[in-house]
């Protein structure tokens, strides 16, 4: 498929399109038949990231979150209905090595953004990426829109800056600005450095003897965590509605890393007692002990609910690094017996 034209077809600009949620938000626009721009950086090799397979779909804009002169020239050249700002620097770990750089994509950018649209194309309406991990030492449980924040990494406080930034834009303007508060969303599209990936893609590397530990931090950490293809979905309907506000998007349930581990491991039929390594390096200078979502608003106004549930989950990601590693494997093998170690994220 090429990428579409036509007078009467809404048109939306996705940021952060090469990135997990990117992806999947892109396949469902396109699937309710928007035109789909999609911001995305230069860098030394060509990349598509996670919409490599979208890429004769979607007409993409070279720009940056940092370099607010080219956000301006992408809303006009992208002319668009809709607005998804999901870029960020998305890994809190990565957060406390480099604060400023995440400041400066995850909280001015969106000002910057907003200032753009504000001057180029003030009608659009926009869907800031905010996240539970505002909620930091959480208040109360479960956490709603109501509860109050307490960000504890850069990471969550660069993110309120663009959530309260969001929600003075359509205060101060007659501008159209949403706020998803999404929990985690995980996905065989997850980057490997979060712990999910880390887990079933090691569990398929465990199966497949390319490895035998996995080296994790705190295992007593609580997550809220969902199917980002769910979550896209909430993201689309929050533009749809007649006025703009923000909503928390949840499973409502929680489970530590633990569970998860345990459950990942089960489903290639090892114990996870014989492979996991505790390693400081993976433990948090602050860590978010439990993240615990009350969707309600959500599922009552939007008419939203997540489809996939935990285990679910679990299987669909273990399921792809399987087939995946087995890939890497045969590949290797059959190329120069090559076989890999330890992943240092
Ligand atoms: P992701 O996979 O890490 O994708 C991040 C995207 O941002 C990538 O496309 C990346 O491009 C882009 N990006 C980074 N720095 C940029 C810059 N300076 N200028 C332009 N683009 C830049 O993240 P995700 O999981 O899809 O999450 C999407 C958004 O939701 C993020 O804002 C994240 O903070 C937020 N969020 C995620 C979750 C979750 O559980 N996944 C929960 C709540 C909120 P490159 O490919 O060039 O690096
Ligand atoms: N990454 C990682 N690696 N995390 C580990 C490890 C490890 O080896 N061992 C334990 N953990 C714990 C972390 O300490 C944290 O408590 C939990 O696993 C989840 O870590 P991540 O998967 O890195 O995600 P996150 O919760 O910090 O952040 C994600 O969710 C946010 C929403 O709450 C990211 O997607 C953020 O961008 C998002 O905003």
């Amino acid at each position: 498929m090429k990428f579409r034209e036509g007078k009467d077809m809404k048109r939306a600009l996705i940021t952060g399109i090469t990135g997990q949620d990117g992806s999947y938000l892109a396949e469902h626009l396109l699937d309710l038949g928007y035109q789909v721009c999609g911001l995305r950086r230069r860098s030394s090799q060509l990349n598509y990231g996670c919409s490599e397979h979208l890429k004769d779909d979607i007409e993409f804009i070279y720009a940056d979150m940092t370099d607010m002169g080219s956000l301006i020239r992408a809303i006009d050249k992208a002319k668009p209905d809709e607005i998804y700002n999901l870029a960020a620097q998305s890994f809190v770990q990565t957060s406390w090595e480099q604060p400023i750089l995440t400041s400066q994509i995850d909280g001015i950018g969106v000002s910057k953004f907003l200032e753009a649209i504000r001057m180029v194309k003030p009608r659009s309406r926009f869907y800031q990426a905010s996240t539970s991990e505002m909620f930091g030492k959480v208040q109360e449980t479960p956490q709603t829109e109501k509860t109050p924040f307490y960000p504890r990494s850069p990471y969550g406080i660069a993110k309120l800056y663009g959530h309260w930034m969001t929600i003075n834009y359509r205060e101060s303007y007659p501008m159209f600005t949403c706020s998803g508060i999404l929990f985690n969303h995980e996905s065989p599209r997850r980057g490997l450095e979060f712990v999910t990936r880390k887990i079933t893609h090691t569990v398929a590397r465990i199966k497949y003897q390319q490895v035998n530990e996995l080296r994790l931090g705190n295992l007593d950490a609580k997550r809220d965590w969902g199917f980002a293809g769910d979550y896209v979905k909430a993201m689309h309907l929050m533009l749809q509605q007649e006025t703009p506000d923000d909503y928390v998007i949840a499973t409502g349930e929680t489970h530590t890393v633990r569970d998860f581990v345990e459950q990942a491991f089960k489903y290639v039929g090892l114990n996870y007692k014989d492979y996991v390594v505790s390693d400081q390096r993976f433990m948090r200078p602050a860590e978010v002990e439990i993240l615990l979502g009350d969707s309600s608003k959500a599922r009552k106004k939007l008419g939203w609910k997540p489809e996939i549930n935990f285990e679910q989950l679990v299987c669909m990601m273990v399921e792809e690094d399987l087939r995946v590693v087995y890939d890497e494997v045969a590949r290797f093998d059959h190329g120069n017996k090559r076989v890999y170690g330890q992943l240092s994220i």
